[in-house]
C-alpha cells in the first residue's frame, strides 16, 4: 500500500559515492495508513537498518528500530524493513529517512517528505440572497467549506467566470478557522456585488474550494440565481408621511405611503435605517403591530424597482394605481 494512499510521488534517485540516495514527497491522506518502504533492505530478517523520523510528533530526529516500542501505534517497522504509519495526521507531516545495509554490504538511502492533507465535504452558498439590486452593493451570499487541510482556497464564479475581487464592484470578505482538536480548516467567503445598471437579469453564481495541492481538481457549490433590480429613480418615488411631518406620541400609529406613478407597477422595497424590512410581519420584528414598545426614531426609506425584463414581469405591485405602499412602524396596540 506504500504509494497507494498517496496522491503524488515525485521520484529522484541520486547515486553518490556508491550510496543510493532516494527523494521522494509523499502526500497521504489524514487517517489512512500509509506505508513506506526501506530502499535496498533485504526482505527478512537479519536486517541492518534504521528509521528515523522529524514531524509534528518529536522534537528533533526520533529513531526507530525494528523491535519497537512504545511508538508502535504511531509508526512501525514491518518485518520486511518498511514502515508503517496505520493512520496518519497532521503530526505526521515532515521527514522520514531510511538507512540499509543490503546483505552484500552496499548502503542505500531513502529520504522522505510526507505532506497530508484532507479533502473537505463539497462547499455549500449559505444564505443566498434571491435578489440583489442595481447600483447598490448587495450581499450575494456566503460559500463555506469545511474539514479541508491544508487550507485551501474558496474562489467565487459569475456565469462560468472566476470573480476577481477589486474592492469596488466585487468585494469578499473571507475568514479561516482550525477547529482546535482536528486541526481541519473552515473557510468562509462573503462575496458582494454591485450589479450594473443594464446588466444580466439573473445572474449565476457559484463557489469553489481549490485544494492547495495542484493535483487534486476543484469542489464546487450547486449555482445561485438571483434576480436584479433596477430601483426608479428617486425623482419618480414619492413618500408620504401621515400624519405629517412623522412626529408621533409614543404609542401613535405613523403610516408611510411610498407612490410613485411609474408603469408597469413596480416592487416596492422598504427599508429603515438602512437594513431592508422583511415583505410580511413576522413576530419580534421591530416596529410591527402588535409590538408593545414604543415608536423608535428612526428614518424609513421606500424603494421602488422593476425587473429588468419582462420574463416574470412585476411580482409585487405595489396595488393601487400609482404603486403605494404603508407601513406601520411600532405601537400598533395600545397600552403597552
Ligand atoms: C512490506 O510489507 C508491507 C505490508 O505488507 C507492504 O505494503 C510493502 O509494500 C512491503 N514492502 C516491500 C518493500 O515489499
Ligand atoms: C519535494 O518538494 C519540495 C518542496 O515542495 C521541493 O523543493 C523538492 O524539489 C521536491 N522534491 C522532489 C524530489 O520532487
Amino acid at each position: 500500500m506504500a504509494a497507494g494512499t498517496t496522491a503524488g510521488v515525485w521520484v529522484l534517485v541520486l547515486s553518490l559515492w556508491g550510496v543510493a540516495v532516494s527523494d521522494q514527497n509523499i502526500t497521504a491522506r489524514i487517517g489512512k495508513p500509509l506505508v513506506l518502504n526501506c530502499k535496498g533492505a533485504p526482505k527478512k530478517p537479519p536486517q541492518q537498518l534504521e528509521w528515523k523520523l522529524n514531524t509534528g510528533r518529536t522534537e528533533a530526529w526520533k529513531v526507530l528500530t525494528p523491535q519497537g516500542g512504545p511508538w508502535d501505534s504511531v509508526a512501525r517497522v514491518l518485518p520486511n524493513g518498511s514502515l508503517l504509519l496505520p493512520a496518519v495526521g497532521i503530526q505526521d507531516e515532515g521527514t522520514f529517512r531510511c538507512r540499509a545495509t543490503s546483505r552484500n554490504g552496499k548502503e542505500t538511502k531513502s529520504n522522505y517528505r510526507v505532506q497530508v492533507y484532507q479533502i473537505p465535504g463539497k462547499p455549500d452558498i449559505v444564505d443566498p440572497a434571491s435578489e440583489l439590486m442595481a447600483g447598490v452593493p448587495n450581499k450575494v451570499g456566503t460559500c463555506v467549506s469545511e474539514g479541508g487541510y491544508p487550507a485551501g482556497t474558496l474562489s467565487w464564479h459569475l456565469d462560468g467566470k472566476t470573480l476577481i475581487p477589486d474592492g469596488k464592484g466585487v468585494s469578499v470578505k473571507e475568514e479561516t478557522r482550525r477547529h482546535p482538536e482536528t486541526g481541519l480548516f473552515t473557510l468562509h467567503s462573503e462575496l458582494m456585488v454591485t450589479p450594473a445598471w443594464g446588466g444580466a437579469p439573473q445572474p449565476t453564481f457559484s463557489c469553489s474550494f481549490s485544494p492547495s495541492f495542484p493535483r487534486r481538481r476543484a469542489l464546487h457549490t450547486a449555482p445561485t440565481r438571483p434576480s436584479v433590480w433596477e430601483p426608479v429613480p428617486l425623482e419618480e418615488v414619492q413618500l408620504v408621511v401621515e400624519p405629517a411631518g412623522g412626529a408621533v406620541p409614543p404609542g401613535g400609529t405613523v403610516t408611510l405611503t411610498c407612490e410613485t406613478s411609474v408603469q408597469p407597477p413596480p416592487q416596492i422595497h422598504w427599508t429603515k435605517d438602512g437594513t431592508p424590512l422583511p415583505l410580511s410581519p413576522s413576530p419580534g420584528d421591530p416596529g410591527r403591530p402588535g409590538d408593545r414598545r414604543p415608536a423608535r426614531r428612526g428614518h424609513h426609506v421606500a424603494q421602488a424597482a422593476t425587473q429588468r425584463t419582462g420574463e416574470e414581469g412585476p411580482r409585487k405591485p405595489g396595488g393601487r394605481r400609482g404603486g403605494a405602499c404603508g407601513a406601520e412602524p411600532a405601537g400598533g396596540s395600545r397600552g403597552g
